[in-house]
């Protein structure tokens, strides 16, 4: 679906597509434990998050020079680009890399080398948003701040993804007050398999401007009632809600339902690599499944810009 969007929850190293993964790994001496990109397609077959993050940290095995990054994020942007994607907002996961003794200038750099030609080349606005993995220390993640200091004029924004249970929000008060100090936008993963309270703390303890998949909130009407109140946008995202489970299949997903309710709700892919369909694919899924009209489409569309954080004049141009 070739609607002008904004894509506001897209990790790149879930974009990483089998046929990239092999030639990187061939390009890198890396080898991986799967025959070839059939069987590991085959592997694509979730049961929760943390059965999907096994997966998703493994392959990231293949990513380790800054022209693997650049790679990674032009064959990401070439597709958002051919579904209407005008703007997005990606986010990485350093520590992960980091891990691995990838710097964080490799990922920056590479990833900046795509993104600074990807208007001119894609057509395509972008920003950066570095993630903590919610799973590792709060010191860890206030490392990683420090490391990301040279960098910082590339990153707009933090965010807080991987295990989400048992790591609610406030573990990380201290570096997202950090991050703030340096100008940072703030967002966080929560309500996707944890509670309506992680939202409500990432809110208050946090401070985020967004909430990245918020599911669960609907499990709390007061909640509800003050996303709605505040217009706190929520970057949903159908078709992962499906292939982790959250949702039973598509066509119980409480979409209607959250924008019958008045919540700011935009869609978006995830780990499109992993989950089946890029941005368009997501909204083209949602309208078959769902019954969407042509007005709620464009609801949708319209909010991924004003929820994005472009500037209220280049979203309007974007669009
Ligand atoms: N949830 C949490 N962490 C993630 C995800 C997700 O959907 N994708 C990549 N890291
Ligand atoms: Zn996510």
């Amino acid at each position: 679906m070739s609607l002008p969007k904004a894509e506001l929850h897209l990790h790149i190293e879930g974009t990483l597509e089998p046929e990239l993964a092999f030639e990187l790994a061939a390009r890198n001496g890396v080898e991986l434990p799967y025959a070839d990109t059939d069987t590991l397609r085959k592997a694509y077959r979730f049961e929760d998050l943390q059965s999907f993050l096994n997966l998703y940290y493994e392959l990231m095995a293949v990513l380790r020079t800054e022209r693997d990054f650049e790679d990674l994020a032009n064959a990401y942007l070439a597709r958002a680009a051919a579904q209407g994607v005008r703007h997005a907002e990606i986010f990485f996961d350093p520590q992960a890399h980091l891990a691995r003794g990838v710097e964080m200038g490799t990922v920056v750099e590479g990833l900046g080398r795509a993104l600074e030609h990807s208007q001119a080349v894609h057509g395509v606005s972008t920003q950066l948003i570095m993630c903590f993995l919610r799973d590792e220390s709060a010191a860890s993640a206030l490392e990683t701040l420090e490391a990301a200091k040279p960098y910082l004029d590339r990153i707009v924004g933090v965010g807080l993804d991987s295990a989400e249970v048992g790591h609610p929000p406030a573990k990380f008060r201290e570096v997202y007050e950090a991050a703030a100090a340096m100008g940072l936008r703030r967002v966080a993963h929560a309500g996707e398999e944890g509670p309506p309270e992680y939202i409500v703390e990432a809110l208050d303890v946090l401070g985020v401007e967004r909430i990245d998949h918020g599911l669960r909130c609907m499990e709390s009407p007061t909640l509800v009632e003050r996303l709605v109140r505040d217009r706190v946008p929520l970057t949903l995202c159908p078709l992962s809600n499906v292939r982790l489970r959250t949702v039973d299949v598509l066509g119980d997903h409480p979409l209607p339902a959250m924008l019958d309710a008045g919540l700011m709700c935009t869609v978006n892919s995830d780990d499109p690599a992993y989950f089946g369909g890029y941005a368009g694919d997501n909204f083209e899924a949602v309208r078959v499944a769902l019954g969407l009209g042509e007005e709620q489409l464009r609801e949708l569309a319209r909010n991924s810009f004003l929820a994005s954080f472009l500037e209220h004049d280049e979203g309007l141009r974007a669009r």
